[in-house]
C-alpha cells in the first residue's frame, strides 16, 4: 500500500505515511494560467494498493477533478487497487432532491469518482449519511466528534455540556458527551429552502452557569453557530466554544463567532485552516491499518 498525497491534502497525507509508516507517493501540481490543473505521480504505483488523500474543500470543483485525475493516472500506472481518503466529501449536502429541477449533485460526483478508477472511498463525518448510498462503490464514514471532545479533555475541560444547533445533528452531541461525560442537547433549526436562512430555538435546555461546546458536522458562513451562541448567552451559559469537523469557515466567519462570544473555534486538518487543531491523521492511520 502506498499513500499519494494529494494537493490539497499533502500536509495530512504526510502524517498518515509519517503514522502508518507507508510509503508516500508526492504530486507534481501546478495550476495552468486559465486555471486548469496539471498533475503528476512522482512515483511508482504499480501492482500497489494505493491510497489517495485528498480533501474537497474549496475549489470544491478543481479538488474534485484532481481526486479523478490523481485516480486516472493511477490507474494508468497499473495500480492494483484505489482507495480515496476524502476528509472534506463536497456536495454531500446535496442528496436528495430538495426543489423540482435540481440535481442530486453527491450522485453525480459518485459516478464521476468511480469512472475516473476510484474502487473504495472512505470520508469523514459526511454530512447526510444517505448520501453514501449513492455510492456504486464502498463508501465508508467515519466520525472524528471523538478526537474533537478529547482536544476538550486535554484543555481540561470536562463534563461539559455537549450542544448539537440542530436535532438531526443530536448524534453528533452524544458522541461528544462519551467522551466528555456531562451532558448532551440540541436546538431546534429551521431552514427556508428558498433563501437559505435559518432560524435557532432552544426548547427545555439548561445550560445556566455551565461550561457548553456546540458541536458540529460543518462551520461554513458560521451562521449557525453565531445563532447558537445568542441563544447559550440569553440562557446564561458561563463558557461557550466550538468544534466542528469541517471548519470551511467562509468570509469573515471565524471573527462573527468570536464575536457572537465563543471563546475557541476547533476543527480538524479534514479543511486546512488555524482552527485546525485537531489532526485527522491518527484516525485515518488506524483505518488504513485495517484495510
Ligand atoms: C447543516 O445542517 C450543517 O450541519 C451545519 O450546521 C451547517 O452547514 C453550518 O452552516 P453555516 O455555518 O453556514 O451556518
Amino acid at each position: 500500500m502506498k499513500i499519494v498525497l494529494g494537493p490539497a491534502s499533502a500536509e495530512l497525507g504526510e502524517k498518515i505515511s509519517q503514522l502508518t509508516g507507508l510509503e508516500k507517493i508526492t504530486v507534481a501540481s501546478r495550476i495552468f494560467p486559465d486555471g486548469e490543473s496539471y498533475l503528476r505521480l512522482e512515483g511508482n504505483v504499480q501492482d500497489e494498493h494505493v491510497v489517495i488523500v485528498q480533501t474537497t474543500c474549496a475549489p470544491q470543483d478543481s479538488r474534485l477533478i484532481q481526486l479523478a485525475f490523481l485516480a486516472a493516472a493511477a490507474k494508468r500506472n497499473k495500480a492494483k487497487k484505489i482507495t480515496a481518503v476524502v476528509p472534506y466529501l463536497a456536495y454531500a449536502r446535496q442528496d436528495k432532491i430538495f426543489l423540482e429541477g435540481e440535481n442530486v449533485s453527491i450522485e453525480t460526483i459518485a459516478a464521476m469518482l468511480k469512472a475516473a478508477g476510484i474502487d473504495q472511498i472512505i470520508t469523514i463525518n459526511v454530512h447526510e449519511v444517505n448520501a453514501l448510498n449513492l455510492f456504486t462503490i464502498p463508501a465508508k464514514n467515519i466520525s472524528a466528534i471523538p478526537l474533537l471532545a478529547e482536544y476538550f479533555i486535554k484543555k481540561g475541560i470536562k463534563k461539559a455540556f455537549a450542544l448539537s444547533p440542530d436535532k438531526g445533528a443530536l448524534y453528533i452531541a452524544q458522541q461528544a458527551q462519551a467522551v466528555l461525560g456531562g451532558e448532551a442537547g440540541h436546538l431546534e433549526k429551521q431552514r427556508d429552502r428558498y433563501t437559505g436562512q435559518t432560524s435557532q430555538t432552544a426548547k427545555g435546555l439548561n445550560v445556566k452557569g455551565k461550561t457548553v461546546i456546540i458541536f458540529d458536522d460543518i462551520i461554513s458562513t458560521g451562521g449557525t453557530i453565531v445563532g447558537a451562541a445568542k441563544i447559550l448567552s440569553e440562557q446564561g451559559a458561563e463558557h461557550v466554544y466550538t468544534a466542528c469537523v469541517h471548519g470551511l469557515l467562509i468570509g469573515d466567519a471565524e471573527k462573527r463567532i468570536l464575536d457572537a462570544g465563543v471563546e475557541e473555534i476547533v476543527a480538524t486538518d479534514s479543511v486546512p485552516s488555524k482552527a485546525s487543531k485537531v489532526s485527522l491523521a491518527p484516525l485515518i492511520s488506524q483505518e488504513l491499518k485495517a484495510l
